[in-house]
């Protein structure tokens, strides 16, 4: 999936961060053809809102269903099935080698996995904490190394790091970041935030976006306006 191959738009998924099913339709309808690429994580998914993926799908919108699954290969493989029929475009998976082999072999044509390699809020100390040898970077590396190799479709990361990775996975991997915040929006809880345009300069292939869409006084106009800040640097 080269880079340049995908149009500005798509380049922006808008996290569904909302408390209800309706709420999240009301969002999508106010932000039109703005806006072609959801994320639905954990909150929205279990309020009710798993039966949105079809529902977007079907007119016309890709959906990141981001569920981080992690079990034994069976199981995954079993959930990923499933998931391929609900007309889902990505899905997160822990970057475990049984659990990114599981969901690979299962994800069937249409669907493509993403790694989350380590979670941004784990910091030396979480990760020593968890029993790891490695320290953080060394453990992204290595995660996406066995991504790579195992044919894993792309990776969560931090815009930070996506220079690093791209050197590692080079194009065949897409990489998709959170934590972005245009100028002069507020960061929130995230601490490693970057522009959008940095990010896509950095690498990134994909921008996940919440609260500075979710939250604007104007969502269509604040989604418009991160596509417009991108198209310049993926024609240059
Ligand atoms: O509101 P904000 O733009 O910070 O939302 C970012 C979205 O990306 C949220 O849905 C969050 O769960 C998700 N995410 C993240 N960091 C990760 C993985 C996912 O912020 N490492």
């Amino acid at each position: 999936m080269p880079a340049t191959d995908i149009p500005p738009r798509d380049r922006l998924i808008v996290a569904l961060d909302v408390a209800s099913v309706e709420a999240a339709e009301a969002l999508v309808m106010r932000l039109g053809d703005s806006v072609t690429f959801y994320k639905i994580g954990y909150q929205l998914a279990f309020a009710g809102g798993l039966p949105l993926v079809r529902k977007l799908a079907d007119k016309g919108k890709k959906v990141f269903l981001d569920l981080k699954l992690h079990d034994i290969g069976n199981t995954v493989a079993r959930g990923v099935e499933n998931i391929a029929k609900s007309g889902a475009t990505f899905l997160t998976v822990h970057a475990y080698p049984q659990t990114m082999q599981a969901a690979v072999e299962a994800r069937g044509p249409n669907l493509k996995i993403l790694a989350v390699t380590v979670l941004t809020s784990y910091n030396e100390d979480d990760v020593k904490a968890a029993g790891y040898r490695l320290g953080v970077a060394d453990l992204v590396a290595q995660r996406a190394r066995q991504a790579d190799e195992l044919g894993v479709d792309g990776l969560v990361c931090s815009a930070e790091e996506a220079a690093n990775l791209r050197k590692i996975v080079a194009k065949r991997l897409c990489l998709v970041t959170p934590g972005i915040r245009p100028a002069g929006s507020a960061s929130g809880d995230q601490k490693r935030i970057m522009t959008p345009a940095r990010a896509v300069a950095a690498g990134a292939d994909y921008l996940v976006v919440g609260r500075p869409v979710v939250e604007a006084a104007d969502p269509k106009a604040a989604a418009d306006a991160i596509v417009a800040e991108i198209m310049p640097v993926l024609v240059s």
